[in-house]
């Protein structure tokens, strides 16, 4: 198993714990149930998730990197992805040990799919800093993203995520793609606390503050965040 790691002091020590509901559909190497000991109670058939000794060690990729696409992909399987639908796009998390001979090969087979109208390509190498950008555009709408990086950090997705809501390109975010960041002016709404309405930490933040919101219901009755998964909530209670 890959998984992210959050070390917290709310963890018994010695103890690990790993969320048991991931599939193979929204994460390659997220199954716990590969893990735990093939013993089962005799008389509940309950496995012995609670007893299954483990170890963990650092996973050291040689690339990361995200993908975000309007449409579901059918992925050139990296050792490592995961998947999170957001409004109007997949986002794909990626990492991978050996590195492809040719990006922009390896990103035209991820990416590009018969899906009509007329695309265009924007790319960017810097092969001296190990980053790859690329992104594709079909009639004028963002249909799909890719970013990879080696040594440098990857640039945040909640600005990026937030143009698949858009019906047409400005030409000012055509231009900044590939930077990952919004054109000057533009506001950055910050980490994306919900996913599902794709509503970031900052204009949370704002909201709270200007129009006094006191509950996680507020929030959502004003910007929509936490009114469908709720999974979000906690976060929102947070910043409350
Ligand atoms: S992440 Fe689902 S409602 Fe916010």
């Amino acid at each position: 198993m890959i998984a992210r790691v959050q070390i917290t002091d709310s963890q018994l020590p010695g103890s690990v714990f790993v969320p048991m509901h991931w599939t193979e559909q929204y994460a390659n190497r997220g199954r716990m149930g590969a893990l735990v000991n093939a013993v089962v109670d005799p008389i509940s058939n309950q496995p012995e998730s609670k007893h299954t000794p483990v170890r963990i060690k650092a996973y050291q990729p040689a690339w990361q990197g995200f993908i975000l696409s309007r449409r579901e992909l059918n992925m050139i399987a990296p050792d490592y992805w995961v998947k999170i639908k957001g409004e109007q796009y997949y986002r794909y998390e990626l990492a991978g040990i050996t590195l492809p001979e040719n990006w922009r090969e390896w990103a035209q087979k991820n990416l590009c799919d018969s899906d009509g109208g007329t695309p265009q390509w924007q790319e960017y190498q810097d092969s001296g800093r190990g980053n790859y950008r690329a992104a594709r555009i079909v009639n004028n709408q963002l249909e799909s993203i890719v970013s990879i990086a080696t040594e440098s950090a990857l640039p945040e997705r909640n600005w990026l995520t937030g143009l698949f809501a858009k019906t047409q390109l400005e030409k000012a975010e055509r231009m900044a793609l590939l930077t990952g960041r919004p054109p000057v002016g533009v506001a950055d709404v910050g980490t994306i606390v919900c996913a599902c309405f794709n509503v970031g930490e900052k204009t949370i933040q704002a909201a709270i503050k200007e129009k006094g919101l006191k509950t996680h219901q507020e929030v959502g009755r004003c910007l929509k965040a936490g009114t469908n998964c709720g999974s979000c909530v906690p976060e929102i209670k947070a910043l409350l």
